[in-house]
């Protein structure tokens, strides 16, 4: 499988009736506990006329959060379009629409013209996309000061539950498929490109990490 069959049937998984209903969960409960914990963290600067990307953003919780917090601009990225499409009617309804840009495609592949934003969020996201070092590469690229991510902790209980998923998956002809990505690895390869990390913090399934820009 390559990383385009997985982003393309990225669509097939999280699709209309998903992103609706994940949006409905959003507005009655805010977001959930993974992605409070991240928001927690990064809320403790001052992130007033700060701009965001969020990678794999799905219903743009994230970019709806910290708009309400200062962040002036956001971009929001995801490789479904029916995410994309129900964050980008959420933005208008809320009026943030002008200050809420939003691209569907692969990340990865999209052209390089996406500017350096302050803080670059990947929450759920690695542990979608088979190529760890790509996405991390050409992510921390991005982030100007704080790059937050959340990942599956390496846990014999997490890899199954992904693997019956993997092998759902396979039955339905669904190229999409979940990893757990070493953490020690994705730690190494975010400091490598020249972050420090200020936060690690754990749920049952998740890591929830916070870095800054060394220097
Ligand atoms: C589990 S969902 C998480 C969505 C959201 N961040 C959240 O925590 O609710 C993972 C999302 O990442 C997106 N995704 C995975 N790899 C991607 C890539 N390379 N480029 C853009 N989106 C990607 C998928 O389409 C999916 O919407």
């Amino acid at each position: 499988m390559n990383c385009c069959g997985s982003c393309q049937d990225a669509g097939r998984i999280f699709g209309d009736g998903t992103a609706k209903r994940e949006l409905r969960r959003y507005l009655k409960k805010g977001p959930n506990k993974s992605t409070r914990m991240l928001l927690d963290e990064i809320r403790r600067h001052d992130l007033n006329e700060w701009s965001l990307l969020d990678i794999g953003s799905g219903i743009g919780a994230i970019g709806f959060e910290l708009l309400d917090d200062g962040v002036t601009r956001t971009v929001s990225v995801d490789a479904s379009p029916a995410y994309v499409s129900v964050s980008r009617a959420e933005a208008a309804r809320r009026g943030v629409a002008d200050r809420s840009h939003h691209l569907v495609g692969d990340f990865t592949s999209l052209p390089d013209d996406i500017p350096v934003a302050d803080v670059v969020t990947l929450d759920r996201v690695i542990c979608c996309y088979p190529h760890m070092k790509k996405l991390v590469d050409q992510s921390t690229e991005k982030a100007g000061r704080l790059y937050g991510v959340v990942y599956p902790r390496d846990r014999w209980s997490v890899r199954a539950v992904m693997r019956i998923g993997n092998l759902v998956n396979i039955l339905r002809r669904i190229d999409f498929r979940t990893y757990v990505h070493p953490p020690v690895e994705i730690d190494n390869r975010i400091r490598a490109n020249g972050f420090m990390r200020v936060k690690l913090q754990r749920t049952i399934v998740w890591e929830i990490a916070l870095y800054e820009r060394a220097g």
